[in-house]
């Protein structure tokens, strides 16, 4: 499964199980998919701590809204604390329509 969500100048891709982000430098909005743990917390630490993206807003989302708080307590005690959460389970229609109004709207 693989779908690509354009809202406005925002990308969002989203790949089955795979923690993807696009960024996009005029608006500087990142979201990681699958990014409680793994390879997708881990891209989120390294947009976190890049020069190239000291302004940006990134986003953790996980299906499981305790574990993505949970994530952010950790990437919090680590110091960075401009992460942000949003729930997504990429095989849920509705949660990922929840997601793109959020980002449209922000
Ligand atoms: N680790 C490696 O060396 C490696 C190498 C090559 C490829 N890969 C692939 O890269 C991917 C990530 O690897 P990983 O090691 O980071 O895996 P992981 O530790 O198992 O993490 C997978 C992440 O995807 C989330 N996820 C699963 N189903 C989801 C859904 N429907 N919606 C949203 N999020 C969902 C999981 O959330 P939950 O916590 O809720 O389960 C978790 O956050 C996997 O597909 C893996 O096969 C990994």
């Amino acid at each position: 499964m693989y779908c690509i969500l354009c809202i406005g100048s925002v990308y969002l891709y989203v790949g089955w199980n795979q923690p993807i982000v696009h960024t996009n430098m005029a608006n500087r909005v990142a979201v990681v998919t699958g990014s409680n743990r793994g390879i997708g917390l881990s891209v989120v630490r390294g947009l976190l701590k890049s020069d190239k993206f000291s302004d940006g807003d990134v986003f953790v989302t996980a299906r499981d809204e305790a574990k993505g708080k949970e994530a952010m307590e950790l990437l919090h005690k680590e110091g960075l604390a401009r992460a942000k959460f949003h729930q997504l389970d990429i095989t849920d229609e509705e949660s990922v329509k929840r997601l793109a109004s959020f980002l449209k709207e922000k």
